[in-house]
């Protein structure tokens, strides 16, 4: 699908050089999405070395746009920055699975960094008062995405807690608020960088409570065609014969549970 860009805001300010980016295109023609799922997203025009597309989570999908947020990481992203309302973009999607689900399950929201933006979309879709555990440090002040209402939405429904700069306090919170969730029968949803991720499972596992990650690996194409994404899994998954196994995270995932998976 081609969509139209309709403004591109910068937003987590650091020592004035913006690092994140809401991307907010025009709505795509879509019949149904659920959080977690993502968009493979090209800008139109790119020369042939930038001939991939990346892959975003979708972060909110409305009446009137579908949000995408990106932090500035290498050249395709720098690229990306430099989109202006009006240019054209390729999008392909909704790919790949989507979050759990459980209304009457204590569910814990754990997102690092950029890894927001999953939990936009699934605190607007299922409202509830989810406890949203946020790892952007000293690098991003709570509440300043740049959408109001998303802001406003999640400061009302949730609560949330900025995580110590100091790592071995950051996971002991971690491991603290997941034991909690472990004794209440809850479930973990958690997005965020690899280190993060391999933190989040290894504290899942010890602690024993449902938890399912969204992975962020390189993609190229989105849909199993490249091989370019495949991840390690944890024995006897998917294949019961085969101690440890391999499937492509965009066809298979980006959501696993945490014992489906190694690192
Ligand atoms: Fe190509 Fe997954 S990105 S197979």
């Amino acid at each position: 699908t081609e969509l139209k860009v309709l403004d591109l805001v910068p937003f987590g300010l650091t020592s004035g050089e913006a690092r994140f980016y809401a991307l907010r295109l025009e709505r795509p023609d879509w019949g149904t999405w659920a959080p977690g799922q993502f968009v493979m997203l090209r800008p139109a025009g790119w020369a042939l070395d930038m001939l991939w597309a990346r892959p975003f989570s979708i972060c909110r999908v409305s009446r009137r746009d579908l949000v995408i947020f990106f932090q500035v990481v290498g050249r395709g992203t720098r690229r990306l920055a430099e989109l202006h309302a009006g240019d054209t973009v390729h999008v392909w999607g909704p790919l790949g699975n989507s979050f759990a689900v459980e209304p009457d399950t204590p569910t814990l929201l754990l997102a690092g960094g950029i890894g927001i933006a999953p939990f936009i979309g699934y605190v607007h879709e299922h409202p509830k008062p989810w406890n949203v555990w946020m790892d952007f440090g000293h690098r991003m002040p709570l509440g300043c995405y740049p959408f109001d209402s998303i802001s406003d939405r999640i400061m009302a429904d949730t609560h949330m807690e900025e995580c110590p700069e100091d790592l071995q306090k950051f996971i002991d919170l971690l491991g603290s608020r997941m034991a909690e969730f472990a004794e209440k029968q809850g479930l973990v949803l958690a997005c965020g960088p690899t280190p993060f991720l391999k933190t989040v499972r290894d504290l899942a596992l010890h602690h024993g409570v449902r938890t399912q990650l969204s992975l962020e690996t390189r993609m190229a194409c989105g849909v199993g065609a490249c091989l370019g994404c495949v991840c390690r899994t944890t024995e006897k998954w998917p294949d019961p014969a085969k101690a440890e196994g391999r499937v492509q995270t965009c066809t298979s995932g980006p959501i696993f549970w945490a014992d489906q998976i190694t690192f």
